[in-house]
Protein backbone atom coordinates (compact mmCIF):
# COMPACT_ATOMS: atom_id res chain seq x y z
CA UNK A 1 0.00 0.00 0.00
CA UNK A 2 1.22 3.34 -0.84
CA UNK A 3 2.25 5.28 2.12
CA UNK A 4 3.17 8.92 3.55
CA UNK A 5 7.09 8.11 3.97
CA UNK A 6 7.31 9.99 7.24
CA UNK A 7 5.95 7.34 8.78
CA UNK A 8 8.65 4.79 7.56
CA UNK A 9 11.51 6.85 8.31
CA UNK A 10 10.16 7.60 12.21
CA UNK A 11 9.70 3.95 12.43
CA UNK A 12 13.10 3.38 10.81
CA UNK A 13 14.89 5.98 13.26
CA UNK A 14 13.17 4.51 16.68
CA UNK A 15 14.06 0.67 15.77
CA UNK A 16 17.59 1.50 13.66
CA UNK A 17 17.52 0.88 10.74
CA UNK A 18 17.46 2.39 7.03
CA UNK A 19 14.65 2.54 3.91
CA UNK A 20 15.98 1.58 0.95
CA UNK A 21 14.67 4.72 -1.34
CA UNK A 22 15.47 2.86 -4.98
CA UNK A 23 15.34 4.71 -8.60
CA UNK A 24 13.01 4.12 -11.55
CA UNK A 25 13.08 4.86 -14.68
CA UNK A 26 11.22 1.46 -15.69
CA UNK A 27 7.98 -0.61 -15.47
CA UNK A 28 11.12 -3.57 -14.49
CA UNK A 29 12.40 -1.85 -11.96
CA UNK A 30 9.47 -1.15 -10.39
CA UNK A 31 8.39 -4.56 -10.56
CA UNK A 32 11.26 -5.84 -9.47
CA UNK A 33 11.84 -3.28 -6.27
CA UNK A 34 7.83 -4.40 -5.08
CA UNK A 35 8.62 -8.33 -5.79
CA UNK A 36 12.39 -8.22 -3.72
CA UNK A 37 10.10 -5.97 -0.55
CA UNK A 38 7.13 -8.07 -0.27
CA UNK A 39 9.52 -11.60 -0.52
CA UNK A 40 11.86 -9.22 2.60
CA UNK A 41 8.76 -7.85 4.43
CA UNK A 42 9.98 -4.78 3.82
CA UNK A 43 8.97 -1.17 3.41
CA UNK A 44 10.85 0.89 0.48
CA UNK A 45 10.54 4.39 -1.10
CA UNK A 46 10.32 4.04 -4.99
CA UNK A 47 12.17 7.32 -6.65
CA UNK A 48 12.55 9.10 -9.33
CA UNK A 49 14.50 12.39 -10.27
CA UNK A 50 12.70 14.99 -12.42
CA UNK A 51 14.27 13.41 -15.72
CA UNK A 52 12.95 9.66 -14.93
CA UNK A 53 9.97 11.33 -13.77
CA UNK A 54 9.84 13.49 -17.45
CA UNK A 55 10.45 10.01 -18.97
CA UNK A 56 8.03 7.62 -17.21
CA UNK A 57 5.10 10.74 -16.53
CA UNK A 58 4.60 11.22 -13.03
CA UNK A 59 1.10 10.30 -13.20
CA UNK A 60 1.88 6.51 -15.01
CA UNK A 61 4.48 6.10 -12.14
CA UNK A 62 1.39 6.79 -9.66
CA UNK A 63 -1.22 4.85 -11.04
CA UNK A 64 1.66 1.57 -11.52
CA UNK A 65 2.65 1.96 -8.04
CA UNK A 66 -0.37 2.58 -6.20
CA UNK A 67 -2.21 -0.47 -8.58
CA UNK A 68 0.80 -3.02 -7.68
CA UNK A 69 0.95 -1.45 -4.16
CA UNK A 70 -2.85 -2.24 -3.54
CA UNK A 71 -2.45 -6.10 -3.69
CA UNK A 72 0.04 -6.04 -1.37
CA UNK A 73 0.31 -4.71 2.47
CA UNK A 74 3.86 -4.11 2.20
CA UNK A 75 4.17 0.00 2.68
CA UNK A 76 5.90 1.95 -0.18
CA UNK A 77 6.53 5.49 -0.52
CA UNK A 78 6.53 7.50 -3.90
CA UNK A 79 9.19 9.86 -3.71
CA UNK A 80 10.46 12.87 -6.04
CA UNK A 81 14.56 12.80 -5.95
CA UNK A 82 16.13 16.00 -6.62
CA UNK A 83 13.13 18.22 -7.49
CA UNK A 84 15.04 21.13 -8.44
CA UNK A 85 12.10 23.65 -8.65
CA UNK A 86 8.20 24.55 -6.87
CA UNK A 87 6.86 23.98 -10.36
CA UNK A 88 8.44 20.33 -10.64
CA UNK A 89 7.05 18.94 -6.98
CA UNK A 90 3.56 20.60 -7.36
CA UNK A 91 3.64 18.53 -10.52
CA UNK A 92 4.60 15.38 -8.39
CA UNK A 93 2.62 16.09 -5.55
CA UNK A 94 -0.32 16.64 -8.10
CA UNK A 95 0.42 12.99 -9.78
CA UNK A 96 -0.13 11.94 -5.95
CA UNK A 97 3.78 11.39 -5.04
CA UNK A 98 3.68 10.70 -1.18
CA UNK A 99 7.24 12.50 -0.72
CA UNK A 100 9.53 14.90 -2.32
CA UNK A 101 12.69 16.42 -2.11
CA UNK A 102 13.32 19.93 -3.21
CA UNK A 103 17.25 20.33 -3.52
CA UNK A 104 18.45 23.67 -2.76
CA UNK A 105 21.69 23.18 -2.53
CA UNK A 106 23.43 24.75 -5.25
CA UNK A 107 21.65 27.83 -3.92
CA UNK A 108 23.15 30.28 -1.57
CA UNK A 109 22.13 29.29 1.72
CA UNK A 110 18.90 31.77 2.31
CA UNK A 111 17.78 30.99 -1.45
CA UNK A 112 17.84 27.25 -0.16
CA UNK A 113 16.44 28.56 2.90
CA UNK A 114 13.64 30.27 1.12
CA UNK A 115 12.73 27.66 -1.59
CA UNK A 116 12.81 24.85 0.78
CA UNK A 117 10.42 26.84 3.69
CA UNK A 118 8.22 27.30 -0.10
CA UNK A 119 7.63 23.35 -0.68
CA UNK A 120 7.55 22.57 3.15
CA UNK A 121 4.73 25.03 2.79
CA UNK A 122 2.84 24.14 0.00
CA UNK A 123 3.35 19.94 0.58
CA UNK A 124 2.99 19.69 4.71
CA UNK A 125 -0.53 20.97 4.25
CA UNK A 126 -1.44 18.12 2.15
CA UNK A 127 0.54 15.73 4.17
CA UNK A 128 3.57 14.98 1.77
CA UNK A 129 6.73 14.78 3.44
CA UNK A 130 9.84 17.00 2.58
CA UNK A 131 13.31 15.91 2.13
CA UNK A 132 15.61 19.03 1.98
CA UNK A 133 19.23 19.16 1.39
CA UNK A 134 22.27 21.25 2.89
CA UNK A 135 25.92 20.74 1.86
CA UNK A 136 26.19 19.55 -2.24
CA UNK A 137 26.16 15.86 -3.09
CA UNK A 138 28.47 15.58 -6.29
CA UNK A 139 28.07 13.33 -9.25
CA UNK A 140 25.59 11.50 -11.09
CA UNK A 141 24.41 8.11 -11.22
CA UNK A 142 26.48 6.43 -13.54
CA UNK A 143 29.69 4.46 -13.54
CA UNK A 144 32.07 6.81 -13.79
CA UNK A 145 36.13 5.60 -14.56
CA UNK A 146 38.08 8.53 -12.62
CA UNK A 147 38.55 9.12 -9.00
CA UNK A 148 36.83 12.26 -7.03
CA UNK A 149 37.93 14.10 -4.18
CA UNK A 150 35.35 16.06 -2.56
CA UNK A 151 35.95 19.71 -1.52
CA UNK A 152 35.17 20.50 2.50
CA UNK A 153 33.34 23.11 1.61
CA UNK A 154 30.79 20.99 0.17
CA UNK A 155 30.14 18.48 3.54
CA UNK A 156 27.32 19.36 5.34
CA UNK A 157 28.14 21.90 8.69
CA UNK A 158 26.15 20.74 11.69
CA UNK A 159 25.75 24.06 13.08
CA UNK A 160 24.15 25.51 9.95
CA UNK A 161 22.28 22.17 9.47
CA UNK A 162 20.52 23.42 13.26
CA UNK A 163 19.43 26.48 11.38
CA UNK A 164 18.32 25.15 8.33
CA UNK A 165 15.92 22.17 9.81
CA UNK A 166 14.56 25.17 12.26
CA UNK A 167 14.29 27.89 9.35
CA UNK A 168 12.69 25.28 6.91
CA UNK A 169 10.73 22.82 9.16
CA UNK A 170 11.30 20.09 6.61
CA UNK A 171 11.16 16.18 7.55
CA UNK A 172 14.35 14.19 6.47
CA UNK A 173 17.76 15.95 5.96
CA UNK A 174 20.01 15.09 2.66
CA UNK A 175 23.40 15.16 4.01
CA UNK A 176 26.43 15.44 2.34
CA UNK A 177 29.28 13.43 4.36
CA UNK A 178 31.66 12.55 1.59
CA UNK A 179 28.97 10.64 -0.42
CA UNK A 180 28.57 11.13 -4.12
CA UNK A 181 26.29 9.75 -6.56
CA UNK A 182 27.36 6.86 -9.17
CA UNK A 183 30.56 4.59 -8.41
CA UNK A 184 33.76 5.98 -8.91
CA UNK A 185 37.25 4.28 -9.20
CA UNK A 186 37.68 5.05 -5.71
CA UNK A 187 35.50 4.14 -2.57
CA UNK A 188 33.81 7.58 -0.36
CA UNK A 189 35.15 7.61 3.04
CA UNK A 190 32.32 8.85 4.90
CA UNK A 191 33.05 11.23 7.61
CA UNK A 192 31.15 9.74 10.93
CA UNK A 193 32.47 12.65 12.87
CA UNK A 194 30.43 14.75 11.33
CA UNK A 195 27.43 12.77 11.15
CA UNK A 196 27.87 12.17 14.55
CA UNK A 197 27.54 15.83 15.09
CA UNK A 198 24.13 15.89 12.58
CA UNK A 199 22.60 12.84 14.74
CA UNK A 200 22.25 15.37 17.56
CA UNK A 201 19.75 17.13 15.35
CA UNK A 202 17.37 14.33 15.67
CA UNK A 203 15.70 13.97 12.63
CA UNK A 204 15.54 11.37 10.12
CA UNK A 205 18.66 11.69 7.78
CA UNK A 206 19.00 10.34 4.06
CA UNK A 207 22.37 9.38 2.27
CA UNK A 208 22.56 9.95 -1.02
CA UNK A 209 24.65 7.77 -3.77
CA UNK A 210 23.96 4.31 -1.71
CA UNK A 211 25.75 2.61 -4.82
CA UNK A 212 29.52 1.89 -4.09
CA UNK A 213 30.08 2.70 -0.55
CA UNK A 214 31.41 -0.17 1.38
CA UNK A 215 28.76 -2.27 3.40
CA UNK A 216 30.78 -1.81 6.72
CA UNK A 217 30.20 2.43 6.23
CA UNK A 218 26.44 1.94 5.34
CA UNK A 219 26.13 0.14 8.73
CA UNK A 220 28.21 2.69 10.74
CA UNK A 221 26.12 5.56 9.05
CA UNK A 222 22.62 3.72 10.06
CA UNK A 223 23.94 3.54 13.22
CA UNK A 224 24.34 7.31 13.22
CA UNK A 225 21.01 8.21 12.31
CA UNK A 226 20.90 7.80 8.53
CA UNK A 227 17.24 6.39 7.98
CA UNK A 228 16.82 6.23 4.27
CA UNK A 229 19.64 5.25 1.69
CA UNK A 230 19.40 6.44 -2.06
CA UNK A 231 20.51 3.62 -4.25
CA UNK A 232 20.10 4.38 -8.04
CA UNK A 233 23.38 3.42 -10.16
CA UNK A 234 23.60 -0.21 -8.95
CA UNK A 235 20.19 -0.92 -10.11
CA UNK A 236 20.89 0.57 -13.44
CA UNK A 237 24.11 -1.16 -14.03
CA UNK A 238 21.95 -4.55 -12.98
CA UNK A 239 19.49 -3.86 -15.64
CA UNK A 240 21.79 -2.53 -18.31
CA UNK A 241 24.42 -5.64 -18.20
CA UNK A 242 21.92 -8.40 -17.88
CA UNK A 243 20.32 -6.39 -20.99
CA UNK A 244 23.38 -6.37 -23.11
CA UNK A 245 24.43 -10.27 -21.77
CA UNK A 246 21.09 -11.30 -22.90
CA UNK A 247 21.04 -9.67 -26.27
CA UNK A 248 24.26 -10.73 -27.15
CA UNK A 249 23.69 -14.97 -26.19
CA UNK A 250 20.39 -14.58 -28.19
CA UNK A 251 20.64 -12.50 -30.72
CA UNK A 252 17.78 -13.08 -32.63
CA UNK A 253 15.36 -12.92 -29.91
CA UNK A 254 12.86 -9.72 -30.25
CA UNK A 255 10.28 -10.74 -28.17
CA UNK A 256 10.68 -8.43 -25.06
CA UNK A 257 8.99 -10.41 -22.25
CA UNK A 258 11.34 -13.47 -23.26
CA UNK A 259 14.31 -11.85 -21.93
CA UNK A 260 13.21 -8.88 -19.54
CA UNK A 261 12.48 -11.23 -16.85
CA UNK A 262 16.10 -11.72 -16.31
CA UNK A 263 16.50 -7.85 -16.23
CA UNK A 264 13.63 -7.65 -13.35
CA UNK A 265 15.18 -10.77 -11.62
CA UNK A 266 19.17 -8.92 -11.71
CA UNK A 267 17.70 -5.93 -10.17
CA UNK A 268 15.44 -7.49 -7.81
CA UNK A 269 18.94 -9.23 -6.64
CA UNK A 270 20.75 -5.97 -6.11
CA UNK A 271 17.29 -4.61 -4.12
CA UNK A 272 17.35 -7.95 -1.68
CA UNK A 273 20.96 -7.52 -0.80
CA UNK A 274 20.40 -3.58 0.00
CA UNK A 275 17.21 -4.41 1.92
CA UNK A 276 19.43 -6.75 3.80
CA UNK A 277 22.11 -4.62 4.64
CA UNK A 278 19.68 -1.52 5.62
CA UNK A 279 18.34 -3.78 8.13
CA UNK A 280 15.08 -2.91 6.74
CA UNK A 281 14.14 -6.78 6.12
CA UNK A 282 11.02 -7.96 8.19
CA UNK A 283 9.94 -4.30 9.38
CA UNK A 284 7.02 -4.13 7.31
P1 LIG B 1 23.69 6.24 -6.57
O1 LIG B 1 23.43 6.38 -8.03
O2 LIG B 1 25.11 6.47 -6.22
O3 LIG B 1 23.17 4.97 -6.03
O4 LIG B 1 22.89 7.42 -5.84
C1 LIG B 1 21.49 7.49 -5.96
C2 LIG B 1 20.94 8.70 -5.32
O5 LIG B 1 21.47 9.19 -4.35
C3 LIG B 1 19.72 9.28 -5.89
O6 LIG B 1 19.42 10.51 -5.32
Amino acid sequence: MLVKTKELYQKAQKEGYAVGAFNVSTLEAIKAIIKAAVRLRAPVVIETSEKEMGFLEPALVFDIVKELGEKISIPIGLHLDHGKSLERVKEAIQAGYTSVHIDGSTLAYDDNVKITKAVVEFAQTKGITVEGELGKIVGSSEKHQETITISQDFLTDPEEAKRFVAETGLDILAVSLGNIHGVYASEPKLDFERLAQLQKLGLPMSLHGGSGIPADQIKRAINLGITKVNVNTELRLAYTETLRTELAAHPDEIVPYEFLPEEIEAIEDVVEQKIKLFGSECRA
